[in-house]
């Protein structure tokens, strides 16, 4: 008998949230960003949801070889685009669409050798300061690129630092628009978060959104709003049981360096989740978690195999007990991962990737 952990990865969840995106733009084609291996996801297990996508984005060929083995033939673009020379010959044998961002791409398109003309997303940075050609030197690498037979047909792309925030994106949207407006070829600004909050605005959503966090069902501005507030579903659940159970009388700690300490009479349970599992060490007493769909709090350290859990709201609930880490609970409860990635002091991004290897995935 395996340890009782596992993690669910919900079809109709994404197939939901997919739409949802769609919604959020009208007219936009929606890029499925299946980067970090579908945000630990897994790539094949979330392709069934997802294929519903107008084109999947990712950073890594070998990921691109994956969705082509799935038999997707349609759009494919990667993120980063090539990292060397030979990466092109992939791009050509896969029909890969890649981004654009630094002068030493298009020398390795300049001397590519090619039949086929490749079709590039030339990326600005408008203000992140991460990937991209200042817009000062936007025009020259478009220049360039139109004058290479290697090269297709330009699109245009950036990406916002603060769509989620209020910072907002007027400012790189200024900056996007004054350099690229008289430029021929598709657009593509938009995330998750700036999909959702400006997506009715033309301007961003342009040609193509690219949305990644929200269609694993996290809301991307959390805690502004939550996944209620924007109709998502989670995509993840990591479910698992309680194995052991303890009565602990008044003044009695729980756990390592006994960080909890009973006030009163509490009935603990002892879940079969730990960091080893990708479980938030961070995670402090207080943290929400579901057992038996009824919401209660984690106390005590997070181990590594194992987590203490307060059953006082579910008297009922011993050894075998079903326990929701995040996602969606066998009686419908929900448990946002952005609660819990908030509570650990980070975002729902890092939970999903981070779940670890050893728990075994299923897909429904
Ligand atoms: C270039 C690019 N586009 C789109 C996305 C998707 O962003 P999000 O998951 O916030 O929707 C990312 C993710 O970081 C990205 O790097």
């Amino acid at each position: 008998m395996p340890r009782p952990i596992q993690a669910t990865i919900h079809t109709e969840a994404l197939r939901h949230n997919l739409a949802r995106m769609r919604a959020s733009a009208p007219d936009a084609k929606v890029w499925g960003v299946v980067k970090a291996n579908a945000y630990g996801h897994g790539v094949e297990r979330v392709f069934d949801g997802l294929r519903g996508a107008d084109g999947f984005a990712l950073l890594d060929l070998q990921e691109a070889e994956r969705v082509r083995a799935l038999g997707w033939r349609g759009p494919i673009l990667l993120l980063e685009g090539v990292f060397e020379a030979r990466d092109l010959e992939l791009c050509s044998r896969l029909n890969l669409w890649h981004t654009v961002h630094c002068d030493e791409q298009i020398d390795m398109l300049a001397m590519h050798k090619t039949h086929a003309p490749q079709r590039v997303f030339l990326k600005m940075n408008s203000g992140m300061n991460r990937l991209g050609f200042s817009p000062q030197r936007f025009r020259a690498a478009w220049t360039r690129l139109d004058a290479l037979p290697q090269v297709d047909e330009i699109s245009l792309m950036t990406h916002f630092s603060d769509a989620d925030g209020p910072r907002g994106i007027a400012r790189q949207i200024a900056v996007f628009d004054e350099i690229t407006r008289d430029l021929p070829g598709e657009r593509t600004l938009a995330n998750s978060a700036a999909s959702l909050r400006f997506g009715q605005d033309a301007v961003v959503r342009a040609d193509w959104i690219r949305p990644g966090i929200a269609v694993y069902g996290s809301a991307p501005d959390y805690p502004e709003h939550d996944i209620a507030h924007w109709d998502l579903q989670p995509t993840m659940t990591l479910a698992t049981r309680v194995i052991g159970v303890q009565q602990l009388a008044p003044g009695d700690t729980v756990g390592y360096g006994s960080s909890f300490s009973a006030d009163a009479p509490l009935r603990i349970g002892v879940v079969a989740c730990g960091y080893a599992d990708g479980y938030p060490r961070h995670c402090t007493t207080g943290t929400p978690v579901l057992v038996e769909g009824v919401r209660t709090r984690i106390v005590g350290r997070v181990s590594m195999d194992m987590i203490t859990v307060d059953l006082t709201p579910v008297p009922e609930a011993g050894f075998g007990a079903q326990v929701t880490m995040w996602g969606r609970a066998g009686n419908g409860a929900i448990l946002s991962i952005d609660e819990v990635a908030r509570a650990a002091g980070t975002v729902s991004y890092e939970l999903m990737c981070a779940l670890a290897q050893r728990v075994p995935v299923v897909v429904d």
